[in-house]
């Protein structure tokens, strides 16, 4: 399916490809053809995927930016044209997040996480659009969302607002910029280890066995599935997806969505002695 030089000829730009799945989303990607290159705030990270990348034949660079900030991103972005050529695909992938009980953020905290994720994925969606439309170029534009833009979430209340926010800018502009060749589609991706999340948002060894075990699949996320996930979006394949949001948990947030999950936790012995009066009953 994902055969070699499927993304040949695409320059992708990916916010905070240094780290966790935007690492790996841009290894994938540079491993069928594409150049990409990485932007976020810290240099190490950044030099570090770039160097794997160029190690193992592909073409990558690298900038740093803040996202919040505007002119940062455009300047990113004239970097990106220099090193990679004209960018056809951006990933907004950068995110910050955290927990905590809402009547302890301040409104500093707040602003901090939707800057990033909000904020941040405008300003480079914006910067990138602009171009293509006045070059006439088509293009693509991946979002990261959480499968919480669905139900929204206690203890990650600026995520959420944030995050469900970039979906409403992905089916806005699915419509408003279809005119102009420009796709937009997101992913919402169940959990996945990283350094960057699990130190944020996965308090405890024990918080991570709960997850686990209340899991439909009783296990997390691989990274390369959600990668061939972003390649296929990405990729001339997916030309007619506009506006879509692809979950990706392994039926994670429906397990703690339906009201009658949590018989999950009913012993099969109980379900026996359940049928077994029901049967007598009749
Ligand atoms: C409460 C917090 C906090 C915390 C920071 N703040 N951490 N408040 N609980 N744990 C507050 C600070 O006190 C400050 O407010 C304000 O937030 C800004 O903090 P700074 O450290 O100055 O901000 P900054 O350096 O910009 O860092 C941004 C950040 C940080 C979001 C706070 O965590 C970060 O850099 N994150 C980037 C990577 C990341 O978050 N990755 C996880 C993605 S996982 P005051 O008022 O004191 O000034 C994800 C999905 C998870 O998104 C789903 C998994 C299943
Ligand atoms: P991560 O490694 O912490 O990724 C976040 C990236 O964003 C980092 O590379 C970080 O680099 C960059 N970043 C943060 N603030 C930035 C800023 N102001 N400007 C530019 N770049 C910035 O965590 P991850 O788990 O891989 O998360 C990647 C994406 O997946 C995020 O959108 C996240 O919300 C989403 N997601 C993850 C999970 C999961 O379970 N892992 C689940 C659902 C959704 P710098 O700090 O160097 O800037």
């Amino acid at each position: 399916m994902f055969e070699a030089g499927l993304l040949k000829g695409q320059s992708i730009l990916i916010t905070g490809g240094g780290t966790g799945l935007g690492r790996s989303m841009a290894l994938r990607c540079a491993e069928l053809g594409a150049k990409v290159f990485l932007a976020a705030r810290r240099e190490e990270p950044l030099r570090a995927t770039a160097e794997e990348i160029r190690k193992k034949g592909g073409a990558a660079a690298w900038g740093a930016c803040d996202v919040r900030d505007f002119a940062a991103v455009e300047k990113v972005i004239e970097q990106a044209e220099k090193e990679v050529g004209p960018v056809t695909a951006l990933v907004n992938n950068a995110a910050g997040n955290f927990v905590c009980p809402t009547e302890r953020l301040s409104p500093n905290a707040f602003a901090s996480v939707v800057g990033i994720v909000l904020n941040g994925s405008f300003h480079a969606t914006l910067a990138l659009g602009r171009r293509w439309i006045q070059a006439k170029r088509p293009g693509t534009v991946l979002n990261i969302l959480t499968t919480y833009v669905w139900t929204g979430s206690g203890f990650v209340v600026p995520s959420a607002c944030a995050k469900a926010g970039v979906l409403a800018l992905t089916r806005s502009l699915a419509v408003e910029w279809a005119r102009y060749k420009i796709r937009l589609n997101a992913i919402a991706p169940g959990a996945f280890p990283t350094e960057g999340a699990w130190g944020r948002v996965i308090p405890s060894a024990e918080y991570e066995e709960h997850h686990r075990r209340r899991h439909p699949m009783q296990r997390f996320g691989r990274h390369e599935e959600l990668a061939n996930l972003a390649v296929f979006l990405l990729s001339p394949q997916a030309g007619y997806i506009n506006g879509d949001c692809v979950t990706i948990d392994g039926g994670q947030w429906l397990r703690q969505g339906g009201q009658f999950n949590d018989l999950l936790e009913v012993p099969d012995a109980l379900w026996d002695e359940m049928e077994k009066a029901r049967k007598k009953a009749k």
